[in-house]
């Protein structure tokens, strides 16, 4: 029996065994290569989803606990090819090295933005203790995220 979930809201279904990552169904099956598979043991963060509007590690969880799930995929963050202002924001100040951390670091970051719109740096610090760079371009994230949020149109 099929394993259904929405992806990106739309209706995608899989004939991978329940205990396949979602990762692995993500990638392989569907095409959403912007989740990356790097330590695949729950410890990088290069693998973040959403799944019913929470952060997960795609890695660690279980097709099988995907059913009838919401999974947003950061292909789905840039609507229509616009960045989201946390996108522009990386962007703009040239955080990018390798890349292979930041899909994770958006899919996390945003939903931490969505609960703190106004972090202060230890806040941040915080925030990407589950997301390794391993270009360790920490301090220019946190400078990029700040500036966002900082900025006069961030204000509240
Ligand atoms: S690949 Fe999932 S946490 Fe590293
Ligand atoms: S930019 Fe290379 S791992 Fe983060």
């Amino acid at each position: 029996m099929p394993i259904t979930l929405i992806v990106n809201g739309e209706e995608r279904a899989t004939q991978a065994a329940p205990m396949t990552p979602l990762l692995d169904v993500l990638r392989e099956e569907f095409f959403l290569t912007g989740a990356k598979a790097v330590c695949r043991e729950g410890f990088c963060g290069a693998c973040t989803v959403h799944a019913d509007g929470i952060a997960r590690m795609s890695c660690l969880m279980p097709v099988g606990l995907a059913q009838g799930c919401a999974i947003t995929t950061v292909e789905a963050i840039a609507a229509d090819g616009v960045l989201s202002p946390l996108q522009q924001a990386l962007e703009d100040h040239d955080v990018v090295q390798c890349g292979m951390c930041f899909p994770g670091m958006v899919m996390s970051l945003t939903k931490f933005l969505e609960q703190n719109a106004h972090p202060s740096r230890d806040e941040m610090k915080t925030a990407l203790a589950g997301n390794i760079c391993r270009c360790t371009g920490y301090e220019r994230i946190i400078d990029a995220v700040l500036a966002l949020t900082n900025a006069p149109q961030a204000a509240e």
